[in-house]
């Protein structure tokens, strides 16, 4: 059975990636992504505000002790440097790319528009297979029109196009006034890759403690309905490979994302829930699948239900909504 997979360019042995997450964060972590069968592993990413944080703290704590003790410095003669943070995590990625015969794939959150192509430099020479851009960005300032946002993730593009050789992934958000057309700008823009979509943490409110709560929680399969809209109404639009992020639980989100249209389909909570090893579970169900349904390549069933190429996808999208609408009103939820 044939599952090999082109992504950003890259040739993968099958469409499972593992996306950004802690398990990527020790060599041993990746080791075992790639020994459970992944087709490829995303780095988490370098967060740049916290690098930046971690520096400013260890600055404070070597002029502390610079003032106390005469030999200070030397306590903290790394931990005083801006660049450790990111040497650290360039030393990880060079010795997960050693460890593993699959790409590893290195990710970016940089918060000036310079920094991300400076990153990105760095990890290609640490041997990154391509580079993920995580633009996680809310505008929560009010005066932002949406043609900045957009024109930003375009910039932050173009600077790390600049940059790099190895391909270039953009994480985007569904937030969006026109997100085809972002995908569609950013595909133009020459971006490799759309994964679809990062994940917003959105806080919770306890009312018991009147408290906000804010934290990471795992995705659960129903949340795969909003990319995997987008992936099939991307398919054969733009020439950029797509990515599914978000809610793949079992083989089955695995194989909708492919009949979507992904070219891969990332996984992060599922893997963290039930260990990078789930991860022959998940390519264990597509194959079973496959074989019940008379499939032998991955290449065969890929998008064969996006939305068809010629096709209007805003009508076709009301369409849905109003047949579905009709149907929920006469049949599924009778009034009790
Ligand atoms: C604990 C945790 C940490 C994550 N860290 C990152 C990260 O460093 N960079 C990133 O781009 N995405 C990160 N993500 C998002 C995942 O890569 C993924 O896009 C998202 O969780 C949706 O996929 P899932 O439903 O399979 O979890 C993280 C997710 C979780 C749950």
């Amino acid at each position: 059975m044939e599952l090999s997979t082109r992504y950003l360019g890259l040739d993968l042995r099958n469409p499972l990636v593992a996306s950004a997450s802690p398990l990527s964060k020790t060599v041993d972590g990746v080791r075992r992504l790639a020994d459970a069968g992944v087709g490829a592993v995303v780095l988490y990413s370098l967060f740049e505000e916290q690098l930046r944080r971690e520096a400013e703290l260890n600055a404070r704590m070597a002029e502390v002790g610079t003032d106390s003790f005469a030999e200070s410095l030397s306590y903290f003669p790394a931990a005083a440097d801006d660049d450790h943070g990111p040497r650290r995590y360039l030393s990880l990625l060079e010795r997960a790319a050693a460890a593993v015969s699959v790409p590893v794939i290195g990710s970016i959150n940089g918060s000036t528009p310079g920094s991300w192509a400076g990153y990105a430099r760095s990890m290609q020479d640490s041997g990154a297979a391509a580079i993920e851009l995580n633009i996680y960005y809310l505008p929560g300032d009010p005066h932002v029109s949406g043609r900045d946002v957009e024109q930003s993730h375009l910039d932050i593009l173009a600077r790390v196009k600049d940059a790099v050789t190895v391909p270039v992934a953009v994480k985007l958000s569904p937030y969006f006034s026109a997100t085809g057309e972002m995908a569609r700008r950013l595909d133009e823009a020459g971006a490799d890759g759309l994964v679809l979509f990062n994940r917003f943490l959105q806080p919770d409110i306890d009312p018991e403690t009147l408290t906000v709560v804010r934290g990471v929680s795992l995705s659960t399969a129903a949340e795969i309905r909003l990319p995997l809209t987008w992936i099939a109404l991307l398919r054969g639009r733009v020439g950029a490979s797509l990515a599914a992020t978000t809610g793949v639980e079992s083989a089955a989100e695995l194989i909708k994302y492919l009949l979507a249209g992904a070219d891969v389909v990332m996984s992060a909570s599922a893997l963290l829930r039930h260990g990078p090893e789930y991860a022959a579970v998940l390519l264990d169900g597509l194959r079973e699948w496959m074989e019940r349904k008379g499939y032998t390549s991955v290449e065969e069933l890929r998008g064969l239900l996006a939305t068809p190429v010629g096709a209007d996808g805003t009508t076709r999208e009301r369409g849905n909504y109003v047949n579905a609408l009709r149907h929920a009103d006469s049949t599924d939820y009778p009034i009790p």
